[in-house]
């Protein structure tokens, strides 16, 4: 029995700051409801971060408020004590950290050192565990990085270790460029896997150089059920330049369940949330296997 895969969807964060188009609050929470209906469970529903640096994320606490009566685990990104501090005063109850597989990507990001933001997040993690907040650390750039080159899978595993430590929830290995091969995806996950066990562990693609799918089954070889993924493709980080979409949500479920993995998503619905995501942002609907998911489910035939 191949088991259950979670699904985290990072749309509603990593797919709209990006987005040329600026969402209102009540189209955020919109899509994030169409998210819950087609059943995930795992949802980064937006960030706190300087509203000069990332206008689409402007009222972030507001999209929270409006997600109050439903059920869900919902993230929100914290680049900073400040982010962490408008998160907990609006009741998040996970929070994801940032960490940088490099200095470049630091500085290019928050502006910051990558050794002056652990600090600042090893402070945050003690200010969660005292609120009881859960906390989720991603690694940005755990391949590569668009300013400094290849990152070390010694420092990446640097890096998850102190953090692992400190009792983060979920370690968070990110591609944040869409850089990383297949191979290099099974070397990292593996030695991370075999040092702290796959639950603490999850994967983050994009899809820039379409290995977005090879890259979460290599993951998923390695043992790892939990990935990041971005309804119809959308993302890309605005600090990163070159950095495309997430790989797709639409993707990620359909490959996975035609391998009998459960996701607990339905592909119909979740069709219906990559449209509405689409049309919100004035995008083509995104993910590759579209055009073959339409045609079946216009059939109302078994997809798998
Ligand atoms: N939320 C809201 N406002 C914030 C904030 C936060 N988390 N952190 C800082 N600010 C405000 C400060 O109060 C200050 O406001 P002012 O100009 O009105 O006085 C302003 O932002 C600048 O603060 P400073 O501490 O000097 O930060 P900076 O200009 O060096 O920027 C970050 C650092 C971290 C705030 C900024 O780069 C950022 O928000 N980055 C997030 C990037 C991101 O979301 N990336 C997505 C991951 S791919
Ligand atoms: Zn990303």
């Amino acid at each position: 029995m191949p088991g259950k895969v979670t699904i985290n969807d990072v749309g509603p964060r990593d797919g709209l700051q990006n987005q040329a188009v600026r969402l209102s609050v009540e189209q955020r929470v919109a899509l994030i409801k169409a998210l819950l209906k087609a059943g995930l469970r795992h949802i980064e529903a937006g960030s706190f971060v300087s509203p000069k640096a990332v206008p689409a994320m402007v009222g972030t606490d507001r999209v929270l408020d409006g997600l109050q009566d439903e059920q869900g685990n919902f993230s929100v990104l914290v680049p900073n004590m400040k982010g962490y501090e408008l998160a907990r005063a609006a009741g998040a109850e996970c929070v994801a950290m940032v960490l940088y597989g490099s200095d470049g990507m630091a500085r290019a990001n928050v502006n910051m050192a990558r050794v002056e933001v652990e600090q600042v997040m090893e402070q945050i993690l003690q200010r969660a565990a005292s609120n009881g907040i859960r906390v989720l650390a991603t690694i940005a750039v755990a391949w590569e990085c668009p300013f400094d080159g290849p990152v070390a899978a010694d420092t990446v595993a640097g890096i998850a270790r102190r953090f692992v430590q400190l009792g983060v929830d979920q370690v968070v290995l990110a591609d944040t460029i869409g850089a990383a091969n297949p191979q290099q995806v099974r070397n990292l996950t593996t030695m991370l896997v075999s040092e702290h066990g796959a639950e603490r562990l999850a994967c983050h693609f994009h899809d820039t150089r379409a290995m977005g799918l090879a890259n979460v089954f290599a993951a998923l070889e390695s043992g790892i059920r939990s990935f990041d993924a971005s309804i119809s493709g959308l993302g890309g980080c605005p600090f990163a330049p070159g950095a495309s979409g997430n790989v797709a949500t639409e993707d990620v479920v359909m490959m996975l369940e035609q391998m009998g993995y459960d996701t607990g998503i339905d592909l119909r619905e979740l069709m219906n949330a990559s449209q509405l995501a689409a049309n919100l942002t004035n995008n083509v609907p995104g993910g590759r296997a579209r055009a073959w998911l339409e045609r079946h489910l216009d059939k109302k035939e078994k997809l798998a």
